[in-house]
């Protein structure tokens, strides 16, 4: 049985219309590439308890093994993806994050400039991204091989 990934995509601008959302079906692309079942998509405003009751909604009914969010991981007073994450997260995964930070510094210095965070609740690994397609595919490329085990292991299975 494939993992199941869902993918939130948290912009402002994509939700009213104004921009399409080219980040969101990028990393749903990756996923499936990567051989996971996409099981949902959802493109919402930068609102944290929307963002957090969707998530929990996810987790709780148990819809999804992994959870994929891009954008709102910014400066801007509106990015609250990490924030929600964490509304919602049981155990916080640190390692994640610090390793797609560690490995976007060598492309580009803007890396540190991402708040992503990861974070486990239930049966369900958050994961946030940037959002740009490019952050996308860079952050999620380097972190995609190791998620499989990730979840394996958080799902009760060894090593
Ligand atoms: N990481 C990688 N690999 N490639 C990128 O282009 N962009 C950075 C950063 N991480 C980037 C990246 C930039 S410019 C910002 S502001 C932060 O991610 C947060 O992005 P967000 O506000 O779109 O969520």
């Amino acid at each position: 049985m494939p993992y199941r990934a869902y993918v939130i995509t948290s912009s402002d601008s994509c939700f009213a219309g104004e921009r399409e959302d080219v980040s969101g079906p990028a990393a749903g692309e990756m996923l499936k590439e990567a051989g996971f079942e996409l099981v949902g998509y959802a493109l919402l405003p930068d609102e944290r308890l929307l963002l957090a009751d969707r998530m929990r909604e996810i987790c709780d009914r148990g819809e999804a093994d992994l959870i994929v969010t891009t954008g709102g991981t910014g400066f801007s007073a509106r990015d609250c993806m990490p924030e929600a994450t964490e509304d919602v997260a049981e155990r916080m995964v640190p390692g994640i994050p610090e390793a797609m930070r560690w490995y976007s510094l060598q492309i580009t210095p803007r890396a540190m400039l991402s708040r992503a965070a990861v974070g486990i609740r239930g049966n369900t690994l958050i994961v946030n991204l940037p959002g740009s397609p490019r952050a996308v595919r860079e952050n999620l490329g380097f972190v995609l091989p190791s998620l499989d085990h990730a979840i394996r292991m958080m799902l009760g299975g060894g090593h």
